[in-house]
């Protein structure tokens, strides 16, 4: 509580002397956009004679799950779960949680999973295999962006809209401590170093 407290105040003051305009813009809203309205109709022929489930990877995939969910042609059911790493660790990840895996009716169904960024493969591969024991048709991903790092694994989302550099980013689903979710388009710190 006190960690979360003191966390908001230096946002606050942050906040003041960081807007936007201060942070390095990576990818702009309307690129994101763009790729969003492809992705879709890519997805919609897909998944044309299918029984689609979309499901939402909270909270990172909010933004990009909310726009794309209008930018899908055909019928789809909407579902979510609940993963953190990050939390409050700022930058680097911690212990993997998933949360809400036990109430998703998919057996049968086409899943296509949610997420915003796909770093090492933990947290989706963690995923897809507490989804395969509840006997989908098919489990497919998609992710906003892959990270370009060296992975233990050669496992990647199927559908990628954007790939970045090793940089640590923020804004439209992506947080730092909880903040920044908010932000329209795709952002780094300066020199990538973390503000508090
Ligand atoms: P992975 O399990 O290493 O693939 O990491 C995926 C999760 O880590 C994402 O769903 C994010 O929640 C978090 N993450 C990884 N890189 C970043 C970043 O640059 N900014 C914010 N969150 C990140
Ligand atoms: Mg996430």
């Amino acid at each position: 509580m006190k960690t979360c407290l003191l966390n908001f105040f230096i946002f606050m003051l942050f906040s003041c002397f960081a807007g936007e305009e201060n942070l390095d813009l990576i990818i702009s809203s309307e690129e994101i956009a763009a790729k969003i309205k492809t992705v879709g109709k890519q997805i919609s022929s897909d998944y044309a004679n299918k029984n689609l489930s979309l499901i939402v990877v909270m909270k990172g995939g909010i933004c990009i799950t909310a726009d794309l969910m209008r930018a899908i042609e055909i019928p789809f059911k909407f579902e979510f779960l609940k993963a953190s790493s990050y939390g409050n660790n700022g930058m680097s990840a911690g212990k993997l949680t998933i949360n809400g895996i036990e109430s998703l009716d998919i057996e049968g169904r086409d899943v296509l999973l949610v997420d915003d960024i796909f770093e090492t493969g933990n947290t989706l591969q963690r995923i897809i295999k507490e989804l395969s024991a509840k006997n989908p048709s098919s489990i497919k991903t998609l992710t906003l962006l892959v990270k370009e790092i060296p992975r233990k694994t050669s496992y990647l989302p199927d559908y990628i809209l954007f790939h970045i550099p090793d940089l640590f980013v923020i804004g439209y689903g992506l947080d730092y401590k909880e903040f920044y979710r908010g932000l329209p388009a795709i952002y780094a710190f300066p020199e990538n170093k973390a503000p508090f």
